[in-house]
């Protein structure tokens, strides 16, 4: 079973865990993640300011901002810049309610993210952030124009596939060492 194929992708899979930057953006805020940006989806109160927060990073196509809310108060509405600079909600591009908001950035450019709840938005509860094409893995299927950009399957969903890869080939490596 224990190949020397195996060993070195266990290897390989151990340089990527301990340089995740290899395969995506690796973003800490209040906690660590990788290739996620965490936003604490509040009404700013004074100590937050979205605007400088958001530009403050460099995301990428396949990184994902992960909003945490009180579904009760607040939801996390997509809208393009015309509704964000009018604080309306009601023509949006997309719209989560659950309080657990994983959103994959899938295109480069500008992305606008507004609360919906009643004067949030206009209390500055919205932000605009960059988004540059996609960096590294995951490369071009194969047969595909190398010309585009890469599909949205992120590098952050592989990061996270490969870390269980990876702790399941250590648990197996620790096993054989045993
Ligand atoms: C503002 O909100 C932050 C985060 O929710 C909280 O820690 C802080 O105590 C609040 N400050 C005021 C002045 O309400
Ligand atoms: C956030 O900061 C920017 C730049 O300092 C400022 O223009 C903007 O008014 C601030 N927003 C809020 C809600 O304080
Ligand atoms: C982000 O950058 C701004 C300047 O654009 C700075 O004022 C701010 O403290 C930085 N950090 C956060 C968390 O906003
Ligand atoms: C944003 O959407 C609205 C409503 O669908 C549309 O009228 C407007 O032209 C759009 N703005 C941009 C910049 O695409």
């Amino acid at each position: 079973m224990e190949t020397r194929a195996t060993r070195t992708a266990i290897v390989a899979l151990s340089v990527l865990l301990i340089f995740p930057g290899a395969l995506a953006s690796v973003y800490s805020v209040g906690g660590s993640s990788i290739g996620q940006l965490e936003v604490n989806w509040v009404v700013p109160n004074g100590t937050i300011n979205y605007s400088n927060w958001a530009s403050n990073f460099t995301i990428h196509v396949g990184d994902s901002l992960y909003f945490k809310y009180n579904p009760n108060y607040h939801n996390v509405v997509k809208v393009n810049s015309t509704m964000y600079a009018l604080c309306d909600s009601s023509h949006y591009l997309q719209v989560w309610d659950t309080g657990d908001t994983t959103v994959f950035i899938q295109e480069p450019g500008m992305h606008y993210f507004i609360c919906g709840a009643p004067t949030h938005c206009q209390k500055a509860q919205a932000f605009s952030i960059l988004a540059l094409p996609a960096v590294g893995p995951p490369p071009p299927p194969p047969g595909s124009n190398p010309g585009f950009i890469s599909p949205p399957a992120s590098a952050a969903t592989d990061v996270h596939v490969l870390r269980g890869i990876l702790t399941l080939s250590l648990a197996v490596l620790f096993a054989t060492c045993l």
